[in-house]
């Protein structure tokens, strides 16, 4: 199991930094599907790859191949190459940041974890793995892993897109050619679709009897025909790691830490600042 890898890298009791155990772990899932390869989490290849990708999400995301005016029909091996890169790129880094928020606001709302890890003892043997399928008898778990999508935001602003034509949305007239940016962060935080649009609150994907429910403004990996071809594996995956993981530990933060910076490090992806947790076995 790919969350092996996390497990084997929490569960001492000790303070620590989950993120590059959470990076390593979910990239071995899309390297799976890549390169037909997982690495082994020592592999100095692997932390190299890693770490060159750092930059590319801290500083500017990889935008010049979207803006090629005259899409090259072929499929050469240089748009293979950028789709390997694409898919390698945005399977590691935005599933696993989103973990990465999820292990911060279960520190900081331990109350909520604790409700997490009730569901999923009244529904799952200790000994079971949780499986995708558990997520339809674990209702309030499924909420809090949309809620910390819908709060942490780590894309606020979509990809760059080229208007192929003429268009007019609502009074808007949008020439062809102009560059789109959408503002996914204005439904997120959309005022007239959430309860509370800027705290965290679970409640936001629960009806009145408790089942869950997703709102339509709840388009972290966007919409339409360019939607993040990667939506159904990063809800698989974000599903299981982050049940598995609550239903093995506790997480809590490091003795004598005082303030935790919530406030995003702005990038191509919303980062948390640094913080170190202690994951405590159940
Ligand atoms: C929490 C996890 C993820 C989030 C929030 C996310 C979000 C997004 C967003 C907002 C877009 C832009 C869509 C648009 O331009 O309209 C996108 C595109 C894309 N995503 Fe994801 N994504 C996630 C996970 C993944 C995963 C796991 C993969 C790997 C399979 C992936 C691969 C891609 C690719 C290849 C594109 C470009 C699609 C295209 O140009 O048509 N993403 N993603």
């Amino acid at each position: 199991m790919y969350y092996s890898y996390v497990l084997e890298g929490m569960g001492k009791g000790k303070p620590m930094n989950p993120s590059f155990a959470l990076t390593l772990a979910v990239s071995n899932v899309i390297c799976v599907v890549v390169f037909g390869h997982r690495f082994s989490t020592e592999d100095e290849t692997f932390h190299q790859l890693m770490e060159a990708m750092e930059p590319i999400f801290k500083f500017a995301s990889s935008t010049t191949h979207f803006m090629e005016d005259q899409p090259k029909p072929a499929y050469d091996e240089s748009n293979m190459i950028q789709s390997i890169f694409d898919l390698f790129l945005g399977g590691t880094e935005t599933s696993s940041t989103t973990l990465y928020w999820t292990l911060l606001y279960m520190v900081l709302y331990p109350d909520v974890q604790a409700k997490v890890q009730k569901e999923i003892d009244a529904v799952v043997a200790p000994d079971q793995m949780i499986c995708y399928e558990d997520r339809k008898n674990l209702p309030y778990t499924n909420a809090v892993i949309h809620e910390c999508q819908r709060f942490s935001n780590i894309i606020a602003v979509g990809l760059p897109r080229l208007c192929v034509k003429d268009t007019m949305i609502r009074q808007f007239s949008i020439k062809r050619g102009t560059v789109i940016f959408p503002n996914i962060a204005s439904a997120l935080h959309d005022p007239k679709e959430w309860e509370t649009p800027l705290q965290f609150n679970p409640g936001h994907f629960l009806d009145k009897d408790g089942n869950f429910t997703c709102p339509e403004a709840f388009i972290p990996f966007s919409l339409g025909q360019r939607v993040c071809l990667g939506e159904n594996l990063a809800k698989t995956e974000m599903f299981l790691f982050f049940s598995n993981l609550l239903q093995a530990f506790t997480f809590h933060l490091a003795e004598g830490t005082k303030d935790v910076n919530t406030k995003p490090i702005w990038g191509g992806t919303l980062q948390p600042h640094y913080f170190e947790i202690c994951a405590t076995p159940r």
